[in-house]
């Protein structure tokens, strides 16, 4: 099985997918267009992909294969990571086809099964089929269903069949538990693939290498040393053309449910034995059992929604006035929360997560606080400048990781300490750019690797850690307003404040 994290003699074994095709459901919507379309011309670019490796789309549109053909050319022009290659899009589009059809239209999975096997005999495709399920989750029924009924979800002895689940994995945990076991009803779960983009990204990824590979950082990994962790992601854009999906949700369901809470378990978990599947899900899902959340969620939690501003210099509109969304909506487009862990390593060390849209600068970074020293030998005007001590890992824009910490400042008379930082940057020290969290995370759906991959489990306790907080906002009426293009509502400066703590600036 391979790893997310395997030895430097491991990561020289070619990782590239056996005979296969990508039934890609939702090829108009912007996910395909944007991320999962170019992906795969990503993969095939950099070899990952048999010759005969077969994409097919299925959508309501009157289609011939030659007009997917150019929808998917146009998009991995506009979108891919590599370079555009005459003979990889050669090779790509000679396995392209379409089938057109209405999601619940029985005699069109009948034509998939056709082509699918078609594909199977000309290309080689070895009858492994993965079904990519990039459609709203109240579509996923009838999906299911049909291909169910069709025969086309049957494992076969010598040959897989996969499921692609994008989500949101359910409304809250009744409706995620429903979901499951919808799912669970087709596939087995081993061919049950839950995409949380961010586990595909490269320093995401880097978060469980710099904790278990290094001997320095551990040791201080505990509320020993840790004051507090602050998880933050924030977006510059608004919703766009996405009204239809976001109201209703909102930030907390649309990112905290899966992304933040990702990468709280990835910061908070002990040391799995080793990194298959089943060792790192147990881990998350263990600190993620010991996610508890404060009694007063009015004093703990903050939300906001974004008014008009300005956004890069241009004039934004605010929520209520976006395109589609109710005006009088109470979506939140901001949400603050702390959680804590209740195990021994992090009593006492709560852990903030927040998340917005229209902020001033997209930035995720998970940071890690640290204490301050229990006693500093100087004038109190000699540590006057001087913070906590910081680990912040820089998930994106610009990646990489900072540490913080004090330092003497050169040429002053008496001995000044201020904070400096220490700074790693993958642009500077890889060569090669990371890759795209879809490559990444399509290449392991056609390989059969699961790590990270979430279990349905991890998906529930991220509901039952979230679904009281959205209980109380829901009896809470309107959240606050905040300017588009500032950080976000002042409750989140309260929240933490009520703690005697600050938000670092990102
Ligand atoms: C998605 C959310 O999961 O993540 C979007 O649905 C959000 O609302 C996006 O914009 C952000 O992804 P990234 O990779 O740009 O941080």
């Amino acid at each position: 099985m391979n790893n997310p994290l395997r030895s430097p003699l491991d990561q020289r074994l070619p990782r590239i997918a056996g005979p296969c095709s990508l039934v890609l459901f939702g090829v108009t919507g912007d996910l395909a267009r944007k991320k999962v379309m170019p992906a795969i011309y990503d993969l095939a670019n950099r070899g990952f992909l048999p010759p005969g490796f077969s994409l097919v789309g299925f959508a309501r549109r009157d289609w011939e294969d030659e007009d997917f053909a150019q929808v998917v050319h146009d998009a991995v022009k506009e979108h891919a990571r590599t370079p555009f290659r005459e003979e990889t899009w050669k090779q790509l589009s000679e396995g392209i086809r379409f089938v057109t059809g209405d999601l619940g239209d029985a005699a069109a999975y009948t034509e998939l099964k056709r082509v699918v096997a078609d594909l199977d005999e000309k290309r080689g495709t070895g009858g492994n089929h993965a079904f990519y399920l990039s459609i709203p989750p109240g579509l996923f029924p009838v999906v299911l269903e049909h291909l169910k009924e069709s025969g086309l979800a049957e494992d076969k002895p010598d040959a897989w069949r996969r499921v692609v689940i994008e989500k949101p994995f359910g409304h809250d945990l009744k409706s995620a538990q429903e979901l499951n076991d919808l799912v669970g009803t087709v596939f087995d779960t081993g061919s049950v693939f839950r995409i949380d983009h961010y586990l595909g990204k490269e320093t995401v990824q880097n978060i469980m290498a710099v904790r278990f590979a290094n001997a320095m950082f551990e040791p201080l990994w505990n509320s020993n040393f840790v004051d507090n962790v602050q998880i933050t992601m924030a977006e510059d854009i608004g919703i766009g053309g996405r009204a239809g999906y976001y109201d209703g949700i909102g930030a907390a369901r649309d990112v905290i449910q899966n992304h933040l809470l990702q990468l709280l378990a990835l910061t908070a978990m002990e040391e799995p034995l080793n990194f298959n599947a089943a060792e790192v899900r147990a881990e998350k899902e263990k600190v993620l059992s010991a996610v508890r959340l404060p009694k007063d969620l009015a004093a703990h939690t903050a939300r906001g929604q974004y008014a008009k501003g300005w956004q890069g210099g241009i004039p934004v509109i605010g929520y209520l006035e976006e395109e589609g969304i109710n005006p009088n909506s109470h979506t939140e487009t901001f949400a603050a929360m702390r959680v804590d862990i209740d195990n021994r390593r992090w009593a006492g060390v709560p852990f903030y997560l927040r998340t917005g849209k229209r902020l001033g600068r997209r930035v995720t970074e998970v940071a890690v606080i640290f204490k301050r020293a229990p006693h500093l030998p100087f004038m109190e005007d000699a540590v006057q400048e001087l913070g906590n001590n910081a680990l912040v890992f820089r998930i994106q824009p610009d990646e990489g990781i900072t540490v913080r910490f004090g330092s003497k400042v050169p040429d002053t008379s008496q001995i000044e300490v201020r904070d400096v930082t220490m700074d790693f940057q993958y642009g500077e020290t890889f060569v090669e750019s990371s890759p795209e969290a879809y490559e990444r995370l399509i290449l392991d759906v056609l390989i059969g690797d699961p790590p990270l991959f979430p279990r349905h489990v991890e998906v529930e306790l991220g509901w039952k850690i979230l679904d009281p907080v959205l209980d109380f906002w829901s009896s809470q009426g309107q959240p606050d307003q905040y300017v588009s293009g500032g950080w976000g509502p002042h409750s989140q400066y309260d929240m933490v404040a009520r703690d005697g703590r600050t938000w670092r600036r990102p």
